[in-house]
């Protein structure tokens, strides 16, 4: 992200260039801000939405040139809905809609929202989804939209601008929305982590990216194959074994809360990228595979979102970071791994690896650091996709109390979860002949067979198990979002913890 996306407050003013942005409800009328603001040329709202039969509807937006005698560029009416769209009104979402509509311009947004009860936090807010529909991709881009030759069929929005928020008192709002602003920068980071192809992010580049987390003041370490063999991260290291590139583990401590409060765990699967190894893939679409480390980027995201607001908790994010390939030294189906939890595993098919590389993880989130809690994100199974398409996570639990918290995070902050049933039935399924336990578990209930999984290395920590493989890539385009990785779950948890767990 170069040419970024700018944010500043003002008192209101009529501002001498750019767009003005203002907000009407289905009964068009301007506020006392807005009116004084335009004076005579308040008029022109009504003549432009009869011409261009604007409703004021909620997310609908029209701009027209600038009516004689305003400096500005253009006046940009932005519609709030009515009375029916007040109760589950999404500041976040009307944010992204702003940052689309002015589309890289500068703008000034009069903060009048008719209809609504605007407040400090509601406003910053809208600060969010501006910055995360603002976001996009283009690293890779010689060429801008609309040049020669450019890609004239990109979907995202124009890249940069800034928006200026109008408004009488405008530092708290400002403090506020600073707020936000760590948790956006936590966002697009995972996004960007997605995003990124695996040629030129490995295992080792990844964890150089938590590293650049102790610029924030969190503490990381990285253990390098050497150390995970010592450790005993079997399962692990034997996804890994196949590709050219070592595996790395790490682990990111923020240490916002008492001293001595048991952290909050959260872990993510970082495949760098997944051809199935030996069970190879079919290749259609296996360029999709470069986000199999969504888990991972989240948790990273997460962690620098918690250090920039100097969350007051203690929180330890883990993530592992494998490429599973096919070589001669690969894992192969049939072969015994022993877990660091001293289970062993009948590999039956190469391509469950997630399991495996959390396997390790989870067993040495509890041996080092006793957590409050585990929460591990992982783009684990197509099974998902099947079970919930893009709209919900899929969540296992073995604590209640933990799954309802996530669950009504995810219903404030729109990143959704769906719990999904373990038990004892499910879990036979991956009762092995030669070892513990296998891999797989056949062709039903896939999504959950990984979660059994999974739940045979918790010991009695309470624990969530995100299968986050049809919300964390390939996203759909929403108001916040235009780009492939979605960045899901970084918001989610950072409004678990500021919800229940900061002292
Ligand atoms: N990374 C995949 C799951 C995945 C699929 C993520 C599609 C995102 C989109 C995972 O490692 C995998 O390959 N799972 C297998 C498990 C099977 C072999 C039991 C799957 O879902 O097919
Ligand atoms: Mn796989
Ligand atoms: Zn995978």
């Amino acid at each position: 992200m170069s040419d970024t996306f700018k944010i500043d407050f003002a008192t209101p003013a009529l501002p001498e260039t750019g767009d003005l942005v203002v907000c009407v409800r289905d009964d068009l009328a301007l506020g006392a801000l807005a009116s004084g603001i335009l004076g005579e040329a308040a008029g022109v709202v009504a003549k432009a939405a009869g011409a261009e039969r604007f409703k004021g509807r909620i997310r609908s937006v029209i701009k027209v040139p600038a009516p004689a005698g305003l400096a500005v560029d253009r006046l940009v009416i932005v519609g709030l809905g009515g009375e029916k769209d007040v109760k589950d009104f999404d500041w976040v979402s009307l944010g992204g809609v702003i940052a689309a509509a002015i589309a890289g311009r500068e703008a000034t947004l009069i903060a009048e929202f008719p209809g609504l009860d605007a407040n400090v936090d509601r406003i910053a807010d809208l600060t969010l989804g501006a910055r995360l529909r603002a976001y996009r991709f283009d690293r890779y881009k010689t060429k801008r939209k609309g040049d020669e030759n450019g890609d004239k069929d990109d979907k995202q929005d124009e890249k940069g601008g800034r928006l200026t928020i109008a408004l009488p008192e405008p530092q708290a709002v400002k403090k506020a929305a600073k707020r936000r602003e760590g948790l956006a920068e936590g966002v697009i980071l995972a996004r960007d982590l997605v995003n990124e192809p695996a040629n030129t992010l490995g295992p080792v580049e990844f964890a150089d990216h938590a590293a650049a987390l102790e610029k924030l003041g969190v503490e990381v370490e990285i253990l390098d194959e050497k150390r995970l063999a010592k450790i005993g991260m079997r399962a692990l290291l034997g996804v890994a074994q196949g590709s050219e590139r070592p595996a790395r583990v790490a682990i990111m401590r923020w240490n916002g809360g008492k001293k001595g409060d048991k952290p909050l765990a959260f872990l993510g699967k970082g495949v760098v990228f997944d051809t199935g190894g030996i069970s190879i893939k079919p290749s259609g679409s296996m360029e999709d595979m470069k986000g199999d480390m969504a888990g991972a980027a989240c948790v990273v995201g997460l962690m620098h979102a918690l250090a920039a607001r100097k969350a007051k908790a203690n929180v330890v994010g883990m993530i592992g970071l494998v490429e599973n390939m096919p070589d001669g030294r690969a894992q192969r189906p049939g072969d015994i791994v022993e877990t660091l939890s001293g289970q062993t595993v009948e590999i039956i098919n190469t391509d469950a690896e997630g399991r495996l590389v959390l396997a390790d993880l989870l067993t040495y989130a509890q041996k080092e650091y006793e957590p409050r809690f585990m929460v591990n994100l992982a783009t684990l199974t197509g099974a998902v996709l099947v079970a919930l398409g893009v709209e919900h996570a899929g969540l296992f639990s073995n604590d209640d109390e933990l799954a309802a918290r996530i669950a009504s995070a995810g219903e404030a902050t729109g990143e959704k979860v769906w719990r999904m049933p373990l038990g004892k039935a499910y879990d036979k399924l991956i009762d092995s002949k030669f070892a513990d336990m296998k891999n797989t578990g056949g062709r039903h209930a896939g999504a959950i067979t990984a979660a059994q999984f999974l739940q045979r290395f918790v010991v009695d920590t309470p624990w969530v198990h995100l299968d986050v493989a049809g919300t964390a890539m390939a996203s759909p385009s929403t108001d916040v979002n235009r780009s492939w990785g979605s960045g899901y779950g970084v918001r989610l948890l950072d409004r678990l913890v500021a919800d229940h767990y900061e002292t």
